[in-house]
Protein backbone atom coordinates (compact mmCIF):
# COMPACT_ATOMS: atom_id res chain seq x y z
CA UNK A 1 0.00 0.00 0.00
CA UNK A 2 1.32 3.27 -0.64
CA UNK A 3 2.41 4.79 2.24
CA UNK A 4 3.11 4.02 5.67
CA UNK A 5 0.27 6.19 7.06
CA UNK A 6 -2.03 4.19 4.86
CA UNK A 7 -4.13 2.09 7.26
CA UNK A 8 -5.36 -2.46 6.15
CA UNK A 9 -8.92 -1.21 6.30
CA UNK A 10 -11.32 2.19 6.26
CA UNK A 11 -14.83 2.13 6.95
CA UNK A 12 -17.38 2.49 4.16
CA UNK A 13 -19.23 5.32 5.75
CA UNK A 14 -16.14 7.01 6.27
CA UNK A 15 -15.18 7.15 2.58
CA UNK A 16 -17.66 9.63 1.55
CA UNK A 17 -16.52 12.84 -0.49
CA UNK A 18 -19.15 15.84 -1.39
CA UNK A 19 -18.40 18.32 -3.82
CA UNK A 20 -20.56 21.00 -5.08
CA UNK A 21 -20.58 23.73 -8.26
CA UNK A 22 -22.82 26.53 -9.24
CA UNK A 23 -23.79 25.85 -13.03
CA UNK A 24 -22.53 28.54 -14.90
CA UNK A 25 -23.64 29.55 -19.03
CA UNK A 26 -19.97 28.46 -20.19
CA UNK A 27 -21.41 24.79 -18.53
CA UNK A 28 -23.99 24.74 -21.09
CA UNK A 29 -24.95 22.59 -24.05
CA UNK A 30 -26.95 23.50 -27.11
CA UNK A 31 -30.09 23.44 -25.64
CA UNK A 32 -29.45 25.91 -22.60
CA UNK A 33 -29.29 22.31 -19.72
CA UNK A 34 -25.49 21.34 -18.87
CA UNK A 35 -23.72 19.62 -21.18
CA UNK A 36 -23.23 16.13 -20.54
CA UNK A 37 -19.83 15.85 -21.02
CA UNK A 38 -19.60 18.45 -17.78
CA UNK A 39 -21.60 16.61 -15.75
CA UNK A 40 -18.73 13.45 -16.92
CA UNK A 41 -15.88 15.92 -16.06
CA UNK A 42 -16.87 16.29 -12.31
CA UNK A 43 -17.96 12.81 -11.55
CA UNK A 44 -14.39 11.20 -13.09
CA UNK A 45 -12.81 14.03 -11.00
CA UNK A 46 -14.87 13.24 -7.56
CA UNK A 47 -14.28 9.73 -8.01
CA UNK A 48 -10.17 10.26 -8.52
CA UNK A 49 -10.37 11.75 -5.11
CA UNK A 50 -12.57 9.75 -3.22
CA UNK A 51 -10.04 7.07 -4.77
CA UNK A 52 -6.97 8.45 -4.10
CA UNK A 53 -8.33 9.67 -0.40
CA UNK A 54 -9.16 5.80 0.31
CA UNK A 55 -5.87 4.59 -1.48
CA UNK A 56 -3.67 7.00 0.05
CA UNK A 57 -1.68 7.51 -3.28
CA UNK A 58 -2.99 7.78 -6.86
CA UNK A 59 -5.36 6.03 -8.54
CA UNK A 60 -6.99 5.86 -12.84
CA UNK A 61 -10.11 5.41 -13.94
CA UNK A 62 -10.27 1.73 -15.57
CA UNK A 63 -14.01 2.09 -16.41
CA UNK A 64 -16.92 4.17 -16.44
CA UNK A 65 -19.68 1.44 -15.75
CA UNK A 66 -22.45 3.30 -15.94
CA UNK A 67 -23.97 7.01 -15.97
CA UNK A 68 -27.56 7.08 -15.95
CA UNK A 69 -28.77 11.01 -16.51
CA UNK A 70 -32.88 10.87 -15.34
CA UNK A 71 -33.27 14.60 -15.49
CA UNK A 72 -31.15 16.97 -17.22
CA UNK A 73 -29.61 19.68 -15.02
CA UNK A 74 -30.22 24.08 -15.80
CA UNK A 75 -27.92 26.50 -16.17
CA UNK A 76 -28.04 28.35 -12.52
CA UNK A 77 -28.61 25.48 -10.96
CA UNK A 78 -26.00 23.88 -7.61
CA UNK A 79 -24.88 20.61 -8.14
CA UNK A 80 -24.40 18.87 -5.20
CA UNK A 81 -22.39 15.31 -6.12
CA UNK A 82 -21.62 12.39 -3.35
CA UNK A 83 -18.89 9.53 -3.91
CA UNK A 84 -18.18 6.93 -1.74
CA UNK A 85 -16.41 3.80 -2.44
CA UNK A 86 -18.67 0.57 -2.39
CA UNK A 87 -16.51 -2.19 -3.09
CA UNK A 88 -13.08 -2.97 -3.17
CA UNK A 89 -10.50 -5.86 -5.40
CA UNK A 90 -7.21 -6.47 -4.93
CA UNK A 91 -6.12 -3.54 -6.75
CA UNK A 92 -9.61 -1.64 -7.75
CA UNK A 93 -12.20 -0.13 -6.40
CA UNK A 94 -15.91 0.66 -7.53
CA UNK A 95 -16.67 4.59 -6.50
CA UNK A 96 -20.63 5.15 -6.82
CA UNK A 97 -21.56 9.18 -7.09
CA UNK A 98 -24.89 10.25 -7.09
CA UNK A 99 -25.98 13.96 -8.14
CA UNK A 100 -28.35 16.60 -7.04
CA UNK A 101 -29.31 19.64 -8.73
CA UNK A 102 -30.47 22.28 -6.52
CA UNK A 103 -32.78 24.95 -7.18
CA UNK A 104 -30.70 28.05 -5.22
CA UNK A 105 -33.36 30.27 -4.40
CA UNK A 106 -36.46 27.63 -3.38
CA UNK A 107 -33.95 25.13 -2.15
CA UNK A 108 -35.84 21.97 -4.14
CA UNK A 109 -33.65 19.30 -4.77
CA UNK A 110 -33.25 16.36 -7.89
CA UNK A 111 -31.73 13.34 -7.92
CA UNK A 112 -30.27 13.84 -11.91
CA UNK A 113 -27.33 11.63 -11.96
CA UNK A 114 -26.62 8.00 -10.13
CA UNK A 115 -22.57 6.51 -11.90
CA UNK A 116 -19.95 3.77 -10.92
CA UNK A 117 -17.03 4.09 -11.75
CA UNK A 118 -14.32 1.80 -11.32
CA UNK A 119 -10.55 3.29 -10.39
CA UNK A 120 -7.42 1.49 -10.23
CA UNK A 121 -4.23 2.38 -7.37
CA UNK A 122 -0.96 2.68 -9.32
CA UNK A 123 2.39 2.78 -7.76
CA UNK A 124 5.39 3.40 -10.21
CA UNK A 125 3.30 2.76 -13.06
CA UNK A 126 1.77 -0.79 -11.90
CA UNK A 127 -1.56 -1.28 -9.70
CA UNK A 128 -1.07 -1.60 -6.21
CA UNK A 129 -3.23 -2.94 -3.56
CA UNK A 130 -5.70 -1.37 -1.85
CA UNK A 131 -6.84 -1.24 1.81
CA UNK A 132 -9.82 -3.69 2.67
CA UNK A 133 -13.20 -2.12 2.70
CA UNK A 134 -15.32 -2.43 6.23
CA UNK A 135 -18.94 -2.52 6.13
CA UNK A 136 -20.95 -1.50 9.37
CA UNK A 137 -24.30 -0.31 8.11
CA UNK A 138 -26.61 -1.75 6.36
CA UNK A 139 -26.67 0.21 3.37
CA UNK A 140 -22.93 -0.43 2.76
CA UNK A 141 -23.46 -4.08 3.42
CA UNK A 142 -26.13 -3.81 0.43
CA UNK A 143 -23.80 -1.19 -1.51
CA UNK A 144 -21.14 -4.35 -1.56
CA UNK A 145 -23.06 -6.51 -2.71
CA UNK A 146 -24.76 -4.61 -5.62
CA UNK A 147 -21.44 -3.68 -6.70
CA UNK A 148 -19.76 -7.06 -6.29
CA UNK A 149 -22.93 -8.53 -8.49
CA UNK A 150 -22.25 -5.37 -10.71
CA UNK A 151 -18.38 -6.32 -11.22
CA UNK A 152 -19.45 -10.19 -11.89
CA UNK A 153 -22.08 -9.02 -14.61
CA UNK A 154 -19.79 -6.73 -16.09
CA UNK A 155 -16.96 -8.98 -16.22
CA UNK A 156 -19.42 -11.93 -17.97
CA UNK A 157 -20.72 -8.71 -20.54
CA UNK A 158 -16.89 -8.41 -21.54
CA UNK A 159 -16.69 -11.52 -22.28
CA UNK A 160 -19.19 -11.50 -24.33
CA UNK A 161 -18.60 -9.00 -26.65
CA UNK A 162 -15.33 -10.69 -26.81
CA UNK A 163 -16.46 -13.71 -28.18
CA UNK A 164 -19.34 -12.00 -30.84
CA UNK A 165 -16.62 -9.78 -32.02
CA UNK A 166 -14.99 -13.19 -33.03
CA UNK A 167 -17.78 -14.86 -34.27
CA UNK A 168 -19.44 -12.09 -36.29
CA UNK A 169 -15.98 -11.33 -37.74
CA UNK A 170 -16.14 -15.21 -38.73
CA UNK A 171 -19.81 -15.10 -40.74
CA UNK A 172 -19.80 -14.58 -44.41
CA UNK A 173 -21.58 -11.14 -45.88
CA UNK A 174 -24.57 -13.68 -46.49
CA UNK A 175 -24.36 -14.77 -43.44
CA UNK A 176 -23.99 -10.78 -42.05
CA UNK A 177 -26.96 -9.84 -44.20
CA UNK A 178 -29.69 -12.27 -43.37
CA UNK A 179 -28.84 -11.98 -39.30
CA UNK A 180 -29.56 -7.71 -40.37
CA UNK A 181 -32.40 -8.81 -42.30
CA UNK A 182 -33.99 -10.61 -39.02
C1 LIG B 1 -6.57 0.40 -15.63
C2 LIG B 1 -5.21 -0.24 -15.89
C3 LIG B 1 -4.21 0.26 -14.89
C4 LIG B 1 -5.39 -1.76 -15.70
O1 LIG B 1 -4.16 -2.34 -16.04
P1 LIG B 1 -4.05 -3.94 -16.24
O2 LIG B 1 -2.73 -4.24 -16.79
O3 LIG B 1 -5.27 -4.45 -16.95
O4 LIG B 1 -4.03 -4.41 -14.75
P2 LIG B 1 -4.66 -5.70 -14.10
O5 LIG B 1 -5.09 -6.73 -15.10
O6 LIG B 1 -3.69 -6.11 -13.02
O7 LIG B 1 -5.99 -5.14 -13.42
C5 LIG B 1 -5.91 -4.32 -12.28
C6 LIG B 1 -7.28 -4.18 -11.71
O8 LIG B 1 -8.06 -3.38 -12.58
C7 LIG B 1 -9.25 -4.04 -12.92
N1 LIG B 1 -9.56 -3.66 -14.29
C8 LIG B 1 -8.71 -3.62 -15.34
N2 LIG B 1 -9.36 -3.21 -16.43
C9 LIG B 1 -10.64 -2.99 -16.08
C10 LIG B 1 -11.81 -2.55 -16.76
N3 LIG B 1 -11.79 -2.26 -18.06
N4 LIG B 1 -12.96 -2.45 -16.08
C11 LIG B 1 -13.01 -2.74 -14.76
N5 LIG B 1 -11.93 -3.15 -14.04
C12 LIG B 1 -10.77 -3.27 -14.70
C13 LIG B 1 -8.92 -5.52 -12.77
O9 LIG B 1 -10.09 -6.30 -12.56
C14 LIG B 1 -8.03 -5.50 -11.55
O10 LIG B 1 -8.82 -5.39 -10.39
P3 LIG B 1 -8.46 -6.17 -9.00
O11 LIG B 1 -6.98 -6.06 -8.77
O12 LIG B 1 -9.23 -5.44 -7.96
O13 LIG B 1 -8.92 -7.58 -9.17
C15 LIG B 1 -4.70 0.04 -17.34
O14 LIG B 1 -5.57 -0.54 -18.27
C16 LIG B 1 -4.56 1.51 -17.62
O15 LIG B 1 -3.57 2.15 -17.25
N6 LIG B 1 -5.57 2.10 -18.31
C17 LIG B 1 -5.54 3.53 -18.62
C18 LIG B 1 -6.07 4.34 -17.43
C19 LIG B 1 -6.31 5.76 -17.83
O16 LIG B 1 -5.53 6.33 -18.55
N7 LIG B 1 -7.43 6.34 -17.34
C20 LIG B 1 -7.83 7.67 -17.72
C21 LIG B 1 -7.06 8.76 -17.05
S1 LIG B 1 -7.00 8.60 -15.31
Amino acid sequence: MSNENTPEFRYADETEVRVSQLMLPGAANAHGSVHGGEMLKLVDSIAYVCACRFSGGLCVTAAVDRVDFHEPILVGELVNLIARVCYVGRTSLEVEIDVFAEDIPTGSVRHTNSCYLTMVHMEDGRPAIVPRLVCRTREDKARWIQAKTRRELSVRQREERERLVVKFGQLSDEELDRLVAG
